[in-house]
């Protein structure tokens, strides 16, 4: 019985971590792909790669989640003020689970690989 019980808990733990696992896409060509599509669609009014603009440089937010790569998906599913003394909330159109994963896979590339032509300015 004990040993049921036991089962049973495992079980729903490991399915509670299943649900909120978060694992970022090998950046294949389709990635790369889709990454730019979703980064024009819905950044590159606000971002620019190296410079502040209506958001802070890209390059520079990008580094902070380096450590921590599944929090950038998390971020752009869910906005958080993040420097409320230098910019308003990130407004963004509510992105999916998935592009979120595509369009960061594809950000910490670039950020390793930053003289890729596709790279945006
Ligand atoms: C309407 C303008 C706008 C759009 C569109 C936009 N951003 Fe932002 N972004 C901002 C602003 C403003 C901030 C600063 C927010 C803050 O400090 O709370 C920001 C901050 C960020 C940060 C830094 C978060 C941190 O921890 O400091 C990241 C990463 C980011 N944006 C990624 C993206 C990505 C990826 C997209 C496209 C999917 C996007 N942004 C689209 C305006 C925008």
């Amino acid at each position: 019985m004990i040993k049921r019980l036991l089962l049973f808990f495992l079980i729903l733990i490991c399915s509670l971590f299943a649900v909120d696992a978060i694992v970022l896409p090998c950046v294949t060509e389709n990635i790369k792909k889709e990454g730019k599509e979703i980064y024009n669609r819905d950044c590159y009014a606000c971002h620019r790669w190296n410079r502040d603009f209506a958001g802070p440089a890209m390059s520079e937010n990008i580094k902070k989640y380096v450590t921590q790569k599944e929090d950038l998906v998390r971020y752009l599913v869910h906005p958080t003020p993040k420097q409320p003394d230098k910019y308003p909330p990130m407004t963004l159109d509510p992105l999916s689970k998935k592009d979120a994963q595509v369009i960061s896979a594809w950000l910490f590339y670039l950020l390793e690989n930053p003289k890729d032509p596709e790279r945006p300015r």
